[in-house]
């Protein structure tokens, strides 16, 4: 069984990730209406991803016989300048869904609560290559600059990121 402060921090997550896929979605959205398809769909499947990711943490609370409750998801932004800009914007969601993540295995380790640490370990090495992903992109993008046939290049090699549910298995 859960705790009270376990159960209502794990929720709160289940907020943010869904906040993720929709802050994601809209960076789809911005790509897909700009011309760079590519771009979308990358975006798309980040978007697909983070809904992965709040379905873990609901999926986890019911199997410790909790029960989640969805609450309502801010809004977004829905413009970025450039590629660039969407890309760093990403990499420092990431690094505050990372301490986020941190600080839930925090409080598990401080309650004793081994499930939920054992459970939190996938996010953390996920932490890890989501944000490692978005730096790659970022160097990519500082390195094309405003080259046209380099941002053509990279819509194409993103518009090849294939879909792959993570949570399939459970
Ligand atoms: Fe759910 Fe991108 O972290």
């Amino acid at each position: 069984m859960l705790s009270n402060k376990m159960q209502e921090a794990l929720n709160a997550q289940i907020n943010a990730e869904l906040w993720s896929a929709y802050l994601y979605l809209s960076m789809s959205v911005n790509f897909a209406t700009t011309g760079k398809p590519g771009f979308a769909n990358w975006m798309k499947i980040q978007f697909q991803e983070e809904q992965d990711h709040a379905m873990k943490f609901l999926n986890y609370i019911i199997s410790r016989g909790g029960t989640p409750v969805l609450k309502p998801i801010e809004e977004v932004k829905t413009s970025w300048d450039s590629p660039l800009q969407a890309f760093e914007d990403t990499l420092a969601h990431e690094q505050k869904v990372t301490s986020m993540i941190n600080e839930l295995y925090a409080l598990a380790t401080e309650e004793k609560d081994y499930a939920t640490q054992s459970m939190l370990k996938w996010f953390i090495d996920e932490q890890v290559e989501e944000e490692e992903t978005a730096q790659g992109i970022i160097d990519a993008l500082r390195m094309i600059k405003d080259n046209g046939f380099g941002l053509y290049t990279l819509d194409k090699e993103l518009g090849a990121r294939v879909y792959t549910s993570s949570t399939e298995t459970e």
